[in-house]
């Protein structure tokens, strides 16, 4: 489109893309952005060295298998391993909450908080709501929380300890 009507259309796009930039973004705050980098990095190349271990152990048989390990004996053997979500995958979780503006976000499995803390974010900015999340591991339990406060997005966030499956029980039945 050409004439008025486009330079209308061109600079009212123009607008709604300042706009969102100009719109308060938790993630793209030094600290926060700054924690987030640190913990995918560290995932990294954790996963870097388990694929050179497994390499390594390919063909042998580990002394219990998995399938025999309850949910907390599984959780209590992996409490070192981040398993995160994607940037992309984090970037659409704050996006949805952004979005759907929940008063509630529920989430199972915290390991290290780097989903949560995208949740965590998008609750910021929307200015209400609030994350409960539960995890298995007492080990990173402790660390979500901690990596939670490093990136400043621990204000609307509840990481409960527990079997995400009992959810009456840790949301107070609500
Ligand atoms: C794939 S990881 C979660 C990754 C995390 N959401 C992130 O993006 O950083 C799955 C986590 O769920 C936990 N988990 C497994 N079964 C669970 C259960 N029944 N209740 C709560 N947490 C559980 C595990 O200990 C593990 O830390």
């Amino acid at each position: 489109m050409t004439g008025p009507a486009g330079a209308a259309q061109a600079l009212s796009r123009r607008n709604v893309a300042s706009t969102l930039m100009d719109m308060t973004n938790t993630l793209t705050s030094p600290q926060t952005a700054g924690e987030l980098a640190r913990l995918f990095a560290a995932a990294q190349t954790q996963e870097a060295a388990h694929t050179r271990e497994e390499a390594e152990q390919a063909g042998s048989t580990p002394a219990v298998p998995e399938e025999q390990l309850t949910a907390l004996e599984l959780a209590n053997a992996r409490q070192d391993v981040y398993m995160p979500v994607s940037a992309e995958g984090g970037q659409l979780l704050y996006a949805l909450t952004r979005a759907a503006r929940p008063q509630t976000v529920v989430e199972f499995g915290t390991s290290f908080g780097i989903s949560t803390i995208f949740l965590a974010a998008g609750v910021i900015d929307n200015g209400a709501g609030r994350v409960f999340s539960t995890e298995l591991s007492t080990a990173k339990i402790h660390a979500a929380r901690e990596n939670l406060h490093q990136a400043g997005a621990d204000g609307p966030v509840t990481v409960l300890a527990g079997d995400g499956m009992e959810i009456s029980s840790w949301t107070g039945g609500n």
